[in-house]
């Protein structure tokens, strides 16, 4: 058999002088080979000028503008949706086997890439080295993930048989796909929604965040080396004005699939419901938004693991993350030891430039670093800051110290809204059942944590704890594709489970022929 058993791709030893060295070597790499280039947009398998074009900014280091794409005009736009269903008449009938070759061939090629990708990431959105590896090989798991899952539903399912008919229930794709990503996680997150689309036979409109263009291109052209026809993904980057409703409302788009903001997510939902002139089908819409994620931490636990897990959970890539952990929710007799402990790992990372690995990197821009600031300023007055709370002197980027408040109300927005930056909260718990419930008292739903040795409340947080990706007694960031589907509850979005085994049908539909001879 061509697929092989599958093992999720290791991550690299960046504490290996040589693995360090090979790292440093790929970004002098990108740097000469990309930085002050200007990328096109791709349409129908053509490369496209826009009008005019605007400068990605390396957050690590603001002063740097690393690369250029196009600007897609209106009838750009209108043009790639077209070619994108033009080539759906006949991808949607290709083989298989064929998905299948590519998606192998893709997973190899990144393997033996995969610094470079990291390299890229990381001057497009300030991910230090091991974060943008653990993006990079989650994209060579999404590879093999995605490779098996297209045979497994190409399969169709059984029905309940009949005498004298032959019944059969098959899938088949859907049309044109609008693939619309966050910056976060720039390679991961749309190749994950398009591998859903491709390898369920539609074509797609690859829109990236504006912030990390490049991530995205790269593994497009990866999948072309790798045999992906022409016209199955078109790219696309520019405004917003050209390249959000419109294409959300384009009456030839069949399916959106989002990842991003509750805000546009929710605009997203509500356009995408209203059927246009000429559109012949009510769109489908996948809409992965934020999270407010809490780590319950029981009297019983292991204090060390949570508290490690916590920190990691809360300030990786400066709390960048949906899944980050945002609510420490701790009960009354560990509290404090708890909340010292934590601080202790936020007071050990050292703020850094990416690029030289550095612990915990920028936010975004300093749009985003403004809006933290504003949580933070008003949690010195509602509740008890213990550490963190400034801006880094020193760099040239909208670094934040890792900051932690403490005895922060559950009405509280600072428990309430997602912040998205290295902000953590303690809120103090009489009992570990009222930890369970103070986490739930969330509009979100999508990550959580649980620290406790006691299986009769692990039993219980399993069953209550409303969220679409619990993780008992280990931090709640990180899943990987193809073991911890991932996708959230209530305002987190439509729980579409991206890496699991139900996330193909979201991007095909269903037809029962039943056969008399
Ligand atoms: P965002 O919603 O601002 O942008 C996401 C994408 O939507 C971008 O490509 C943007 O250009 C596009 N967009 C903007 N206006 C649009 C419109 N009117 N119509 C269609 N598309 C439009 O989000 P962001 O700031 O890039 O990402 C951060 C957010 O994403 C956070 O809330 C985070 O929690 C969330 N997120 C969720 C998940 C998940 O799996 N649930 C994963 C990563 C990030
Ligand atoms: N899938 C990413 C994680 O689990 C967001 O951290």
């Amino acid at each position: 058999g061509g697929l092989l058993p599958f093992e999720h791709a290791p991550y690299f030893d960046f504490s290996r002088p040589d693995t360090a060295q090979a790292q440093r070597d790929a970004f002098r790499q990108v740097r000469e080979r990309h930085v002050g280039r200007t990328f096109p947009l791709l349409i129908g398998g053509q490369h496209e000028d826009g009008s005019g074009t605007f400068g990605v900014t390396n957050p690590g280091d603001t002063r740097e503008t690393v690369w250029h794409f196009q600007n897609a005009t209106p009838d750009q736009l209108d043009r790639a949706v077209t070619a994108a269903a033009d080539t759906f008449r006949t991808w949607r009938h290709s083989d298989p086997l064929q998905r299948v070759s590519i998606f192998k061939r893709a997973a190899d090629l990144l393997r033996s890439r995969r610094m470079e990708f990291n390299a890229v990431m990381t001057l497009e959105n300030g991910k230090n080295w091991s974060e943008a590896d653990g993006e990079i090989a989650e994209c060579v798991d999404h590879f093999e993930v995605f490779a098996r899952e297209t045979l497994r539903w190409a399969q169709g399912k059984p029905v309940y048989p009949m005498p004298d008919e032959h019944v059969t229930t098959q899938y088949e794709a859907l049309g044109v796909v609008a693939v619309i990503s966050p910056w976060n996680f720039p390679a991961a997150i749309p190749l994950g929604m398009s591998l859903g689309a491709i390898a369920a036979g539609n074509t797609v409109i690859w829109k990236p965040a504006s912030e990390t263009p490049l991530s995205s291109l790269l593994m497009i052209e990866l999948l072309h080396e790798a045999g992906l026809p022409a016209g199955v993904i078109q790219f696309l980057t520019g405004s917003d004005d050209v390249l959000g409703d419109p294409l959300v409302d384009h009456p030839q788009v069949r399916m959106i699939a989002f990842t991003g903001s509750r805000e546009i997510g929710c605009r997203i939902y509500e356009r995408a419901a209203k059927v246009q002139p000429g559109q012949r089908w009510l769109k489908r819409v996948m809409a992965e938004m934020g999270g407010k994620d809490a780590t319950v931490v029981c009297a019983d636990a292991d204090l060390d693991a949570a508290a490690l897990g916590i920190a990691q959970a809360a300030f990786g890539y400066a709390g960048q993350k949906c899944s980050a952990c945002s609510r420490a929710i701790v009960e009354d007799s560990v509290y404090d030891e708890v909340l010292a402990r934590v601080v202790a790992h936020a007071e050990a990372v050292r703020a850094g430039l990416p690029e030289e690995n550095g612990a915990i990197g920028p936010v975004i821009h300093e749009g985003s670093l403004k809006r933290i600031q504003g949580y933070v300023d008003a949690g010195r007055r509602t509740a008890r800051l213990v550490t963190g709370g400034d801006r880094v002197d020193g760099l040239h980027g909208a670094y934040l110290q890792p900051t932690i408040l403490a005895d922060v109300d559950p009405k509280d927005p600072l428990f309430q809204e997602e912040i998205f930056g290295p902000v953590l909260t303690f809120t103090r718990a009489r009992d570990w059942q009222h930890a369970l419930d103070l986490a739930n008292d969330s509009e979100y739903g999508l990550t959580g944590s649980f620290y406790s040795r006691d299986p009769h409340k692990i039993t219980a947080a399993r069953r209550d704890f409303h969220v679409g990706n619990l993780y008992v007694n280990r931090k709640c960031t990180g899943a990987l594709s193809g073991t911890h589907a991932f996708g959230g509850y209530g305002m987190s979005g439509t729980n579409a489970k991206v890496g699991g085994p139900d996330y193909l049908f979201w991007f095909l539909q269903t037809k029962t022929t039943a056969q008399r001879y």
